[in-house]
């Protein structure tokens, strides 16, 4: 970022050194904001963000230590430095201590070092966003590799990511509409900017709505300090909605309104608030048959259909399974810690064949429960028929036979009831990733949102 485009807040009570900062960074290309002391510091940063935060700690009202405090805690991104007056020396490091990344000291005998600490402050600032994007596109995966089905898919993905037009991603669960969506933003022009998602489907109304829009102190109990919503988190980026036929009512009708204006409030606030943000949504479900039975909002729909894109199921994409295996089996390979797991013969023909219910997800887990029961890394039919859960496919003829004379029935033990297999499944499943939900529902092969309703049924918590 050059400074052209990097923004400083400058805070301090005494406004001839506030004019003398704000005049010579803004000499300098930077976007310069200026507040009298930290209550004031504090209404512009809820309103806007800035890359860097020069502020006096001496002040009316909110001083400078509260005002680390609090914005720590609520952009940990920003970037702070401390102006010092003679004597103050002590409190400069104990804000250091708070998160603050450097000081200067009044009187500044020049702006040189004014501009350069600010520099260092905005390189500071472009080098963490750059590591958390690349954090996050470690290992994205290809759309497709090939197969038919998939090519105008990848070409409309492609399109509409040059635009900033809302995309609504339909699909049957695990059929790689998040990754479709990390796609998107990665093509796009925001792909410096963040990528934020929540999942309509994980959260109770009331913590979707102050996830999403925030929260003021006190809008509710246990609300002890204002909270930013991801909605403002994801400015200048990619907003993800994930499952959006899960919303109830009520988050409809206030989802359509910041669809319409662009504009909300935090949860218990009435300042208005914008944030400027590409909206991808996703949903597994018929989005038309809840239409028109009255669950989901027309008016809704069409304001996040604005461009549709089917995402075939894995049975339609046939030339894609062995290729996505191979993936998925380097990923697992990588996970488990054994380099050298690979596909037996046998087991090409039988993925092809298989009914893939819960898509590229449940061919993962397939593939990782079946290295798992393989003892010397290779994955052979009898390992992914044996897997728990699974219906054997109808394979062709002569793999049946191959499979029949490699894997004798085991003889049968005490079976529990399908009831008790499951609980169990839910069970270590939990124990296996420490309780995660959302990693657990991925190992389980099923939605967060059955993985939910299976834990009320089973008296899990
Ligand atoms: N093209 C791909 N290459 C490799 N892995 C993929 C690909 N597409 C999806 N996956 C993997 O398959 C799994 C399911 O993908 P994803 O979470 O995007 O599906 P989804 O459609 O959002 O499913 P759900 O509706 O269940 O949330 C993930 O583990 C993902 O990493
Ligand atoms: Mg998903």
């Amino acid at each position: 970022m050059g400074q052209a485009n990097a923004s400083v807040l400058v805070v301090d009570d005494e406004e001839g050194i506030r004019s003398f900062l704000a005049e010579a960074l803004a000499l300098s290309g930077y976007e310069v904001a200026e507040a009298p002391d930290g209550e004031a510091a504090l209404q512009l940063l809820a309103r806007r963000s800035f890359h860097v935060l020069l502020t006096d700690l001496t002040m009316p009202r909110v001083d400078g230590m509260t005002l680390i405090r609090r914005v720590r805690a609520e952009q940990p991104e920003l970037e702070i430095i401390v102006l010092s007056a003679h004597g103050t020396i002590q409190t400069a490091v104990e804000a250091i201590k708070l998160g603050a990344f450097d000081f200067l000291q009044k009187p500044l005998e020049s702006p040189g070092e004014l501009r350069r600490l600010v520099a260092r402050a905005v390189e500071r600032h472009r080098l963490r966003a750059l590591q958390e994007i690349a954090r996050a596109g470690a290992d994205e995966p290809r759309l497709s590799h090939g197969d038919p089905a998939m090519k105008p898919v990848v070409r409309a993905l492609e399109k509409v990511a040059r635009t900033d037009a809302t995309v609504l991603l339909i699909g049957e669960s695990g059929t790689g509409k998040e990754v479709a969506a990390h796609a998107v933003h990665r093509w796009s022009a925001r792909r410096d900017g963040p990528f934020v998602a929540i999942n309509c489907a994980a959260l109770s109304e009331s913590l979707l709505e102050s996830e999403l829009f925030g929260h003021e102190k006190g809008a509710f109990t246990g609300a002890q300090t204002r909270r930013r919503g991801r909605l403002e988190l994801a400015d200048g980026g990619t907003f993800f909605l994930d499952e959006v036929g899960e919303l109830k009512p009520g988050l409809q009708a206030k989802l359509l309104r910041v669809l319409q204006e662009r504009r909300f409030e935090r949860v218990g606030g009435n300042q208005t608030v914008s944030a400027d943000v590409r909206w991808i949504a996703a949903t597994n479900r018929d989005l038309q048959a809840m239409i028109s039975r009255g669950e989901f909002r027309q008016d809704l729909y069409h304001r996040l259909a604005v461009f549709p894109v089917h995402l075939p199921p894995l049975r339609a994409r046939p030339a894609d399974i062995l290729p996505l295996a191979q993936v998925l089996l380097a990923r697992i390979s990588a996970q488990l810690g054994r380099p050298s797991l690979e596909l037996a013969a046998d087991t090409h023909e039988l993925l092809r064949r298989a009914p893939w219910p819960g898509n590229i997800r449940e061919l993962a887990n397939t593939l990782e429960r079946a290295a798992i029961l393989s003892d010397d890394g290779v994955l052979r039919g009898e390992d992914i028929l044996l897997t728990p859960g699974r219906r054997p496919p109808a394979p062709a003829p002569e793999v049946a036979s191959a499979i029949s004379s490699a894997a004798p029935a085991p003889a049968p033990a005490p079976a529990p009831t399908m009831a008790e297999a499951e609980r169990e499944a839910i069970r270590r499943a939990l124990a296996h990733v420490g309780g995660n939900r959302r990693k657990a529902a991925e190992h389980l092969g099923i939605g967060l949102r059955t993985l939910y309703e299976k834990l009320k049924r089973h008296g899990l918590s």
